[in-house]
């Protein structure tokens, strides 16, 4: 990441508003192909822009001496028969990324959210890329009980390398919570103590220097249990079939433990990475801060 006295002098110059014109909508344009290098197909274009902004989709981009540099898009959605947004694209050109500009994005995504009186967003995400983990879930206080194998089929510019599925988290923020708040407010996260909890799944170093993962554990009844990720794919890419066996002690994990009420709570990033794994119906800090959301959610 960047050094902290660079990332605050860009927060302060930054500027985060609504996109209303057509130029606009066209740097989006741009600004995807910059970030993901898809093809055409893949991208979502301007008409899309156009008409969501008038149908009730939240579209902002951040601003550093009137360059865009980044942009968030959610459109309105349902989920468990309740109206909330699902974000479909957060994007931060590259060069700046590490400045805080997609934290800020997602900051002024929920203010706008809460303005509309809606309680939750949602985004789909791949479960192995760890620096999009510790942004959900250590920064933002999103958590997720959902497991997706597959999820947009081997579209190439979605998946991780050949002929691997594209398994994707759906993240559920929500955006009332006493815990979001806490993280809005920039409050300092609870530690964990990475050596004292059980690991559902963890990596051990190959003659090669690699780390792969050992066997899934499935027996665990600990009210936390870690489940770990590689700290940067990318550098495994030319590693396939390592990224296929982390996917598939992952998924066999993670999906067990959701089925046993368990959900993703938080994520520890350091030289080893992990997914927290506690029992959702145990976590106080979901439940609105302040009187609002309907009780049938939870
Ligand atoms: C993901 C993305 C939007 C983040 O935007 P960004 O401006 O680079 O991120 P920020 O500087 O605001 O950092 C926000 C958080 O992301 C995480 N993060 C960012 N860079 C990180 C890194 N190098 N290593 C680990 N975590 C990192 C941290 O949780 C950080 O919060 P913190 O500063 O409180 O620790 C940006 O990197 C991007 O456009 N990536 C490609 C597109 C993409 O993956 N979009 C989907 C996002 S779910």
């Amino acid at each position: 990441m960047q050094p902290k006295s660079e990332s605050k002098a860009a927060g302060a110059k930054l500027k985060i508003k609504p996109l209303v014109r057509f130029a606009e909508f066209e740097e989006c344009v741009v600004i995807q192909k910059e970030v993901w290098r898809h093809d055409d197909l893949d991208t979502t274009p301007v008409h899309q822009f156009c008409i969501a902004v008038k149908t009730g989709s939240i579209l902002l981009g951040a601003f550093l001496e009137g360059k865009m540099v980044g942009f968030v898009y959610s459109f309105p959605s349902v989920f468990r028969g309740r109206l909330c947004h699902h974000s479909h694209l957060l994007a931060v050109r590259p060069e700046y990324q590490g400045l805080g500009v997609g934290k800020k994005l997602k900051w002024a995504q929920r203010s706008e959210a809460l303005k509309r009186g809606l309680d939750l967003i949602t985004w789909t995400v791949d479960p192995l890329q760890a620096k999009n983990a510790n942004l959900n879930i250590h920064t933002l206080g999103a958590i997720t009980r959902t497991y997706w194998d597959n999820f947009y089929g081997y579209t190439p510019a979605l998946t991780l390398g050949l002929n691997i599925p594209t398994d994707r988290f759906l993240m559920e923020w929500m955006i009332r919570s006493e815990r979001v708040e806490l993280r809005a407010k920039g409050k300092p996260k609870r530690g964990q103590a990475v050596e004292s909890l059980p690991k559902a799944v963890e990596g051990q170093l190959n003659e090669a220097g690699l780390l792969e993962p050992q066997r899934v554990k499935l027996n665990l009844t600990a009210g936390r249990v870690l489940v770990e990720l590689l700290r940067d794919i990318r550098v495994y890419s030319q590693q396939a079939a390592i990224i296929s066996r982390w996917q598939t002690a992952v998924r066999k994990a993670l999906k067990h433990y959701f089925r046993q009420g368990y959900g993703v709570s938080d994520f520890i990033y350091g030289e080893r990475c992990f997914y927290v794994l506690e029992r959702i119906d145990r976590l106080k800090d979901l439940k609105p801060k302040k009187l609002f959301a309907s009780k049938k959610y939870f």
